[in-house]
């Protein structure tokens, strides 16, 4: 018989279109059982009900599932090997180059991008598609303003030349906003985009089970381009990248490998 828990995993699949079964579950079943309690539910069942007619409580279950902390240039030394092994091999390809920043949160990965490239590689063509499931974070995003805490690993050259101050707001400038393009996008269950020169995938795929782990390694081999870029977070690198046509560079960095 299916759990008190497998019931409310099956109502939010058919209400949402989000698999919670593909997220580590011992993780999920704490972090929403404790939401469940905050909010009076005795058990899955009720709580499934009543988020079914309630904006506000499917809201708040969302951005509780999500997680979707970030900064800019987080691991600040993973984006300087971007800046100095990868970018500069990029740059002698095709152009122009099309990246993709999957699972972005509020905007910080895709803008990191876009500062580096703009400081080291001025007028490059380039466009990033910035994808997460929760529109509710790409429509921060889009805005673009952050606090100081997000821009803590920032040098404060890069933030006065990027962005605008306004007390203890800093909003992006217009001009790295133009490359980007934000759009919905869930990992687990849309269709992939191909030809990526770079994929950069960070701190989401902890979330998730091994099995959906492994699928989605498949589908980003699948959609980058001969010899272009993985790079994944700090606690996901990949120990057999071979099985999925990958070869380490560098730590985190992952290269498609010749298939002919
Ligand atoms: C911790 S944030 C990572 C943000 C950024 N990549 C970074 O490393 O700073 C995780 C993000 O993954 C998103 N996410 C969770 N499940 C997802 C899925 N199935 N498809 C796409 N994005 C997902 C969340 O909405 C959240 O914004």
């Amino acid at each position: 018989m299916a759990s008190d828990y497998d019931y409310f995993v099956q109502q939010i699949k058919t209400n949402t279109g989000i698999d919670l079964s593909q997220y580590k579950e011992a993780q999920m079943l704490r972090r929403l059982t404790t939401l469940r309690e905050k909010r009076g539910f005795k058990d899955f069942k009720a709580y499934s009900h009543a988020i079914n007619g309630d904006a506000a409580l499917l809201d708040e279950f969302l951005d509780r599932m999500t997680i979707n902390v970030s900064e800019f240039y987080r691991n600040y030394q993973r984006w300087e090997v971007l800046e100095r092994r990868i970018l500069p091999d990029l740059l002698k390809k095709k152009k122009p180059l099309k990246i993709w920043s999957a699972a972005c949160s509020t905007g910080e990965e895709p803008y990191t991008l876009a500062i580096l490239l703009d400081r080291y590689a001025k007028g490059t063509s380039y466009t990033i598609h910035a994808t997460d499931l929760d529109q509710r974070v790409l429509e921060t995003a889009m805005v673009g303003k952050y606090n100081e805490r997000a821009l803590k690993e920032m040098p404060a050259a890069i933030k006065s030349a990027y962005f605008n101050q306004d007390g203890s707001v800093f909003q992006i400038k217009d001009e790295l906003k133009q490359h980007i393009q934000f759009k919905q996008h869930n990992l687990l269950a849309d269709a992939y985009d191909t030809n990526y020169d770079l994929i950069i995938c960070r701190n989401v795929l902890i979330y998730f089970t091994e099995e959906a782990k492994a699928d989605i390694y498949h589908k980003f081999s699948n959609s980058l381009a001969h010899n272009s870029y993985l790079f994944v977070g700090s606690t996901e690198q990949i120990f057999n990248p071979n099985v999925y046509g990958l070869g380490a560079v560098d730590t985190f960095f992952y290269q498609k490998q010749k298939t002919d």
